[in-house]
């Protein structure tokens, strides 16, 4: 068993990385907090193929379970507070525990409705995906989507613990696994050369499931989040920031083409990698060498690397700016974008004029 800390004073928790996790809830609910009942959120696809293995391993706890519509639409204000009311409805109490079991989308809700429902009741997270168990349980970062963007009502709200069984992977579609794998590359991109040249010779074992390349690359993926998010959990200074590599790029692309399944978020992330290392490039500040490096990486893991993969052309450029306008990053002095001067040196530029962005996309094409 891998136990990664999340060191964050009396909101400090572990994340445990190992299968078989769920068979076992119970005895480690009783170890972590001995709750009275367990509330378990979840979506239709998870339940279908997860829950009664949770359920049979809650037997004690008299767990009730929540299942909502799979999809990014049920992070909405109006899924938020039915959410709200039924946990008020099942009487939940500071001293019950709320179990996101899902991916990203059920994570983000129901970390959220712990947060504000009595003012806070405790919440775990049982990430069913490989993004989920890498990026977005870890951190306490909670939303929902509103008409102006995504992710722009929320809060910050840490789990009490993380559960990363491993073993709720081997269902996970590769398309599923492969929009995880981008978030994972990304640590090593972000500042950690060494674990990219880890991805380029195990990514392929790892997207074919292989249990020892999964568990390392999860773990060393918590590590690195656990570090950033221990020295700057709500990002006020230019270090969580980082982990924002390739998403302004991403979050344009996914705007455009309506936050579909036609570009996953992990996808989005992966193109918008390339981009922040090719617009780099571009200007002078590093190797067109490790731009291309990064763009086959994605390529050869059967991820887009360029908007044209996601069916958007360079023709484009002036609505994809247009998008950033309503990134949830800006500040009056302008959009931050996180780029790198080589592989594993990535970091936070401010000066960047939205005119040079978008003669760059302009001319994305490979
Ligand atoms: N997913 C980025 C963060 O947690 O800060």
């Amino acid at each position: 068993m891998t136990s990664v800390p999340v060191t964050l004073g009396d909101r400090s928790y572990a994340i445990a990385i190992e299968g078989g996790l769920i068979a076992t809830a119970g005895e480690r609910l009783r170890a972590l907090a001995a709750p009275k009942r367990v509330v378990v959120v979840t979506d239709e696809t998870v339940a279908g193929l997860h829950l009664p293995a949770l359920l049979g391993g809650l037997a004690g706890f008299d767990p009730q379970s929540i299942v909502l519509p799979a999809g990014e639409a049920t992070k909405s204000f109006t899924r938020l507070e039915r959410l709200c009311d039924a946990l008020l409805h099942s009487d939940v109490t500071r001293s019950d525990i709320v179990l996101a079991f899902g991916g990203g989308v059920i994570g983000d809700l129901t970390g959220f409705a712990a947060a504000i429902v009595k003012r806070g009741v405790p919440f775990l997270q049982v990430p069913t995906t490989l993004l989920a168990m890498v990026d977005s349980s870890v951190g306490g970062k909670t939303a929902i989507n509103t008409r102006a963007g995504k992710n722009l009502v929320g809060a910050f709200y840490q789990p009490i613990a993380v559960w990363a069984d491993l073993d709720l992977l081997q269902s996970l579609p590769l398309r599923q696994m492969q929009a995880g794998y981008a978030e994972i590359v990304k640590y090593g991109l972000i500042s950690d050369p060494a674990f990219f040249d880890w991805c380029e010779a195990n990514a392929p074992a790892l997207l074919a499931h292989d249990r020892q390349a999964l568990a390392h690359a999860v773990a060393e993926s918590c590590r690195a989040k656990a570090a950033i998010v221990a020295a700057d959990e709500r990002e006020t200074r230019d270090l969580r920031a980082l982990l924002n590599l390739g998403h302004t790029f991403g979050h344009a692309l996914e705007a455009e083409t309506g936050f579909s399944d036609r570009l996953l978020h992990g996808e989005a992330v992966g193109i918008g990698m390339a981009q922040a290392f090719r617009f780099s490039a571009r200007l002078g500040l590093c190797s067109g060498q490790d731009a291309m490096r990064v763009t086959r990486h994605l390529q050869q893991q059967g991820l887009p690397a360029w908007p044209g993969d996601a069916g958007v052309e360079p023709s484009a450029a002036t609505r994809l700016v247009a998008h950033m306008q309503h990134d949830k990053k800006k500040t009056s002095a302008g959009l931050p974008f996180v780029l790198a001067r080589g592989i594993g040196e990535a970091f936070v530029a401010k000066d960047i004029a939205l005119a040079d962005v978008e003669a760059f996309l302009a001319s994305d094409a490979p």
